[in-house]
């Protein structure tokens, strides 16, 4: 008999589903893509109970499924072990998290999940329900889908229940603790939020800080940042929480050693930068004595990689280069929404205790398309289209000749990177072309860096890899460009010579062959690849693909087969 596990996140944020089928992963999906709401929901004590409707429905409709088809289903937080944070003496707002009276109406929301759950599928799934703590999800989002037979395991994110950073050793079907794991205050990602929020921006900024870094001396405030937080060689630190104050809105201290809080909006100064550049050096630091601990405790020549902190792309590159182990797996959706692959996975691997295993090559695991919703949607807002015989030379073209194009192309990633099925993309030769990407169509900061998507055979003669890995097919690693070949494309190589690489195999026909097209054009094997939205979350179906288009100044919009110009469509005429 089949059977289907259910792994589901929405203890705080990033709430999502995924299912599998007889260990095989049929379906992940973020609910931000459904509500398009960033996150889904954001982090509040009141809102656990809120669970992703939309993702669960799909989950099931993706198979053809009824309620009592799943097995199991898992959820990745265990409210019995979130209530320790009762117990911590912290600086506190009064109702809010880490008081008794927060934490106390944090827990009761959280465990009516299953009655909701059930209350929506109309039937009783509460026997079938298992709470599993938030860091083995994320460490087993990693390593059960890594393919690899063994493997030392990192997760490094804000906060699960209690526990920050968690260490683990994976063996077969089987997911084991190590020693070295750290709990609140202790945590890194909650450094990063107490920063981006410093820095005049919100805490899901992370990646904002992290470009700004590499405009910054790392030198300037770095013995600063030592008195916020302490490291040892074995990877292990401690933050100095009287000062940061993670649970509060309060910079006085953060101000007292950096000078003043930048607000939104406000000129970003050297000393922002700088800040930024020495938040960035001591991540590294840890991350890498993190790295080298695993290496010399796991006895594993793999580690598979999790949590929100390792979407670091800067610091990922550095531990790939370190040597501390052969081969790296981080899971493509490390924030919490992986956290439900992982949990429907450590079902199925280590607690029914199935041998089979697999490998997430991809993270094409969203919802398609078919050509007729496609074209409904467009006569729906009467745009004018055509259908090319030949969509990935056409496209190569109109990129050549300077366009910006909108790339919709069947299943919608999982995870915070389009890679080149909901993606917007522009000739990275030009060096206008980020200015024009970050002011007019994504409205972002003019330091946010633009990733390339390169052929994977072409990888290594245009960036310096010591070995290519899976991680650069998530686009989760920065390589440095090669000396002779950075010039050549300017737009998608950062203020510190590296690049956020994409690399891209046949395994996505339509996408590889687009860019084979274009470096037959150019002599160039490389797209500009950014994420297909402005602001809100990333487009999931047609309709959301046409009316982001149509609010923007992208150029032309490629769906399946279909061609959408902006040049002479009623909508766009008073604007040309
Ligand atoms: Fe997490």
């Amino acid at each position: 008999m089949v059977r289907y596990v259910l792994g589901l996140n929405c203890a705080y944020h990033e709430s999502s589903c995924a299912l599998i089928k007889d260990g095989e992963l049929v379906t992940a999906v973020e609910e931000e893509r459904f509500n398009r709401i960033r996150h889904a929901k954001p982090a509040n004590i009141d809102n656990p109970y809120v669970i992703p409707v939309n993702s669960v429905r799909y989950c099931l409709e993706s198979e053809n499924l009824k309620p009592n088809d799943i097995y199991r289903i898992g959820f990745s937080l265990n409210p019995t072990k979130r209530a320790r944070n009762r117990h911590i003496k912290d600086i506190t707002i009064k109702g809010g998290w880490g008081t008794l009276d927060g934490e106390t109406t944090y827990t009761r929301l959280i465990n009516s999940v299953p009655l909701v759950l059930s209350a929506l599928l109309a039937t009783d799934v509460t026997k079938r329900f298992v709470w599993l703590p938030h860091h083995i999800c994320h460490a087993a989002s990693a390593y059960f889908v890594s393919g690899f037979d063994d493997s030392a395991v990192m997760s490094v994110d804000g906060i699960g229940e209690i526990d920050t950073t968690f260490l683990s050793i994976g063996r077969k079907n089987k997911l084991t603790q190590l020693p070295g794991s750290m709990q609140y205050p202790n945590s890194l990602g909650f450094f990063w939020e107490k920063f981006s929020k410093y820095l005049g921006f919100s805490e899901y900024d992370a990646s904002k800080v992290m470009g700004l870094a590499a405009y910054g001396d790392r030198n300037v405030f770095f013995k600063k940042m030592l008195t916020l937080i302490r490291y040892r060689s074995d990877g292990s630190f401690k933050v100095n929480n009287e000062l940061l104050r993670f649970r509060v809105e309060d910079y006085r201290p953060l101000e007292k050693l950096f000078g003043p809080r930048r607000l939104h909006g406000e000129e970003i100064t050297d000393s922002h930068k700088n800040v930024a550049a020495a938040l960035q050096a001591v991540t590294e630091d840890i991350l890498l004595n993190m790295v080298k601990h695993l290496g010399e405790v796991s006895n594993s020549k793999n580690l598979s990689i999790a949590g929100g902190v390792m979407l670091n792309c800067v610091a990922n590159g550095l531990i790939l280069d370190s040597g501390y182990f052969d081969n790296y797996y981080i899971q493509p959706a490390s924030n919490d929404a992986g956290t439900s692959v992982g949990a429907a996975y450590y079902i199925w691997n280590h607690v029914l205790g199935n041998e089979n295993r697999t490998t997430m090559k991809d993270a094409y695991t969203g919802p398609s398309y078919t050509d007729s919703a496609i074209i409904d949607a467009l006569k729906m807002q009467n745009l004018k289209y055509r259908e090319s015989k030949n969509i990935e030379k056409e496209t190569a073209r109109l990129i050549s000749e300077g366009k910006v194009v909108a790339w919709f192309q069947g299943k919608m990633e999982f995870g915070p990177r389009a890679l080149g099925n909901r993606s917007i993309l522009a000739d990275p030769r030009r060096k206008d072309m980020r200015d024009i990407l970050n002011r007019t169509i994504k409205h972002r900061e003019y330091f946010r860096p633009l990733g390339p998507s390169i052929l994977t055979e072409d990888a290594e003669e245009w960036f310096e890899i010591k070995k290519r890995q899976s991680p650069s097919d998530f686009m989760l690693v920065t390589y440095k460009a090669k000396e002779n070949k950075k010039n050549l494309i300017p737009a998608v190589v950062h203020e510190d010579g590296t690049s956020r690489i994409h690399t891209v195999n046949k395994s996505n026909y339509k996408y590889h062959k687009l860019i084979v097209e274009f470096k037959k054009l150019t002599k160039v094997p490389v797209l500009l690849n950014t994420s297909y939205n402005d602001s809100e979350p990333i487009v999931c179906s047609p309709k959301d693909a046409i009316d982001t288009f149509m609010k923007s100044k992208i150029d032309v919009l490629v769906m399946h087969d279909y061609i959408v110009e902006r040049r002479g469509q009623e909508y766009a005429k008073k604007d040309i």
